[in-house]
């Protein structure tokens, strides 16, 4: 674990991780645990657009999702109690990690490229993985966002781990950052 400055308030806690990484599963399961609101920010997004994200895709293209990406992580300054999720490409722009670490302990959940493929390969809704051979996508995309994702202050392996096992995990890094920036 990255050691997190004094300076540091953790009201929240932010999931980031890749698309399959469980942080959906694994968000609302924490939220339960610690009695705090849940919020996805492609739910959000999705909410204020009145499109589905392969809708903003498709006619707006992705920069103009990265765009209500970074809308919505400003607006989060202010929330305290809230698991956040966060859509995959959201921590490659780095404005965006750093608001987040301004008011939540930032946790990237990992797995393998393989491990990522089995969990998605049956979904539809997410735009960048429809493509002839996802997998190499995958590869690919982790490739190049590697560095930022090890930018969070934990990084959590779920390979071989149930989405509990890891929430409990979560947790428990969540209640040592919190004791310890009070
Ligand atoms: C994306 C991940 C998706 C969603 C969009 C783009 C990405 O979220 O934000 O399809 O760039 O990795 P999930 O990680 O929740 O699937």
């Amino acid at each position: 674990m990255r050691a997190v400055t004094s300076a540091r308030r953790i009201h929240n806690l932010a999931l980031i991780g890749f698309m399959g990484s469980g942080k959906s599963s694994v968000g609302r399961l924490v939220a339960n645990s610690l009695h705090f609101d849940y919020l996805d920010t492609d739910q959000v997004i999705e909410f204020r657009a009145h499109k589905t994200i392969s809708e903003i895709f498709r006619q707006e293209g992705e920069p103009a999702f990265r765009e209500w990406e970074r809308r919505v992580v400003e607006e989060l300054l202010h929330r305290t109690k809230t698991v956040i999720s966060t859509g995959g490409g959201l921590p490659t722009n780095e404005a965006n990690l750093a608001s987040l670490k301004t008011h939540a302990l930032v946790v990237c959940l990992w797995a393998s490229p393989e491990t990522l493929f089995e969990r998605v390969r049956t979904h539809t809704h997410r735009p960048l993985l429809e493509e002839p051979d996802p997998l190499a996508k995958i590869r690919l995309l982790l490739a190049e966002r590697e560095a930022f994702y090890r930018q969070a202050d934990v990084l959590v392996n779920t390979e071989m781990r149930s989405p509990r096992e890891v929430a409990t995990q979560v947790i428990h890094q969540f209640h040592m950052a919190h004791a310890a920036h009070r």
